[in-house]
């Protein structure tokens, strides 16, 4: 089925491979506009060792983007890739024509810009691609990177804030590398790397300090603890801050899933910790535990570590104690959902050659899969009847987790998050308020397991106003269509006179043009075309509005 899977015969082992190397950071951007250049780059991640890379701005990974609530964000995606990428803003609250899915296509060679209000709370954020079918492949190869929002609520706190000082990206990767230095795209990987740097270390100082942890593998779930068995405080996890710090000796963090920790390293100056994974306490369903029934990797069902601090001396304005209360967020409250939806995963397979299925439906990009009414209230209740756990991730929402198994979720599953990993055998309940249109570009729900996803476990649902059909306009012209989704007759209604209209499908094949004659309302009959999505364009000389319809 996959042939990259039976590459993996000859797989680079390095001599002084544990050498330990200083831990990288990922410069902070803080900017009006943020400029994203995407680009194929040559790294050394062992000395001497040459790997094809993929990154933004850089050699691998990408810059960490500083966002504040309430200011517009400003982007442009450069796709200096020879092949089609998107980028996606995986938990922030926006659009679905500012998500960037699968259908946000940025071509080789040619710019995507986008603005949005920033709405999320302060929270640790994160940007990776998302093009159809090779999210895995640009994104094992180093395209993501972080987003931190800060607020006023979270300024407030006496809480680490000097980045890569007090305040530290972690972003943890599994990699595979051919004997020839190339990366294997897979399930698994048999290094760890650390914001793209394998056997890290860091020299922290020895006060509290932050740590963003971000899952970016690709189907690994890590097991986090510290070796010396002492606690950590969990302060926040996918959307922003808990409201109250969560002692912890261990946390699970599936794909896509961030956590902030806060250690206190306070009278540790000269000590050294070590940050690991318990790969052995997985639950064999879990990807990352020893199941010999699926692919294998050094990794696997062993406790590894990290990443090494060594504290040194603290610096001259120390945060040294861990705040009591930290955000104020309130769960949904149940009776608040318009209505439930039921979300049954089926199928058995391997972490990496699975078919898996939502409803019995796998992806696929002209099918629209749930259409939900603007500023509704739902339950998501996630049902895993396959036999492994799915790391389940949302668009252009947080959502709050009710119940696992008709159990409150623990402390640390409190706050707000974008990925809920529902464990074999289990019902887990999710609630949120879907409060952004997908304005003519749907927003995706899958596994976050890339391999997963890329397999076609990704269905895609719309967010419509249902007072105003959909409001369009992606050239800041407004222009009404409705219903949408559509069975027959489309009407639509513009504020500028209409001179044409053009249908087209989705490899672009024109299916009806027609000319109005500077007509501001008027129909178009969908009634025979099939199933799918379709761009609309109404024109008048320079005044162009677009919007994508679709036919169920
Ligand atoms: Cu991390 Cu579909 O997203
Ligand atoms: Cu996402
Ligand atoms: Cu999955």
């Amino acid at each position: 089925m996959n042939v990259r899977f039976l590459a993996f015969l000859c797989v680079l082992s390095v001599p002084g491979a544990f050498a330990q190397q200083p831990l990288a950071i990922p410069p902070a951007l803080d900017e009006d506009t943020f400029l994203l250049n995407v680009g194929q780059h040559v790294h050394q991640f062992y000395p001497g060792v040459n790997t094809t890379t993929l990154g933004v701005n850089g050699d691998y990974l990408g810059p960490t983007l500083i966002f504040h609530r309430g200011d517009t964000a400003r982007l442009r995606v450069h796709n200096g890739l020879d092949q089609v990428t998107t980028m996606h803003w995986h938990g922030m609250h926006v659009s679905g024509d500012e998500d960037g899915g699968p259908q946000n296509m940025i071509a080789s060679g040619t710019d995507w810009h986008v603005k949005y209000e920033v709405v999320n709370p302060a929270g640790t954020y994160w940007y990776h691609p998302h093009p159809h079918m090779l999210t895995a492949s640009q994104a094992t190869r180093g395209i993501s990177g972080m987003i931190i929002v800060q607020d006023e609520e979270g300024s407030a706190l006496d809480l680490p804030r000097t980045y890569g000082v007090d305040d530290i990206p972690v972003v943890l990767q599994d990699r595979r590398f051919l004997a020839s230095g190339e990366f294997v795209v897979g399930p698994y990987g048999d290094s760890v790397l650390v914001n793209g740097t394998p056997h890290p270390y860091i020299d922290l100082p020895a006060q509290v300090i932050r740590l963003r942890l971000l899952n970016g593998s690709n189907s690994r779930v890590y097991r986090i603890g510290l070796q010396d068995g002492s606690t950590f405080n969990m302060i926040a996890g996918d959307g922003g801050l808990l409201n109250v710090p969560v002692p912890l000796e261990r946390l699970d963090l599936s794909n896509g899933e961030r956590a902030e920790l806060l250690l206190d390293l306070s009278g540790m100056e000269g000590d050294s910790l070590l940050l690991m994974s318990y790969g052995s306490e997985l639950p064999v369903t879990v990807p990352g535990s020893a199941n010999i029934l699926w692919e294998t990797s050094a990794l696997n069902g062993i406790d590894f570590p990290l990443l090494r601090i060594r504290v040194q001396a603290p610096t001259a304005d120390p945060v040294t104690s861990i705040p009591a209360a930290l955000g104020s967020a309130t769960p949904i409250p149940e009776t608040e959902a318009d209505r439930t939806r039921v979300k049954t995963i089926t199928g058995t397979g391997m972490v990496g050659m699975g078919m898996f299925m939502i409803n019995g439906t796998m992806f696929n990009i002209n099918v629209v899969n749930d259409t939900v009414n603007l500023d509704a209230t739902e339950i998501w209740t996630f049902v895993n009847n396959s036999n492994m756990a799915h790391p389940m991730h949302i668009h252009g929402v947080s959502f709050f987790v009710l119940d696992r198994n008709g159990v409150a979720p623990p402390p640390e599953e409190a706050g707000a998050k974008d990925v809920v990993l529902v464990h074999t055998g289990e019902t887990v309940r999710t609630i949120m308020r879907f409060e952004h249109l997908s304005n003519g570009y749907p927003f995706m729900y899958h596994c976050h397991n890339l391999m997963h996803e890329d397999n076609m476990m990704m269905l895609q649902f719309i967010v419509v106003d249902p007072m105003v059909g959909l409001l369009e306009g992606h050239d800041g012209v407004p222009v009404w269509v409705y219903p949408n989704p559509v069975t027959s007759t489309l009407g639509f209604r513009s504020s500028f006179p209409v001179r044409t209209v053009e249908v087209r499908d989705n490899i672009g094949r024109l299916v009806y043009s027609g000319n109005l004659g500077l007509a501001q309302n008027g129909s178009i009959d969908f009634g025979k075309l099939p199933a799918g999505l379709y761009p609309v364009t109404l024109r008048n000389g320079e005044q162009v509005a677009r919007t994508i319809v679709v036919r169920e």
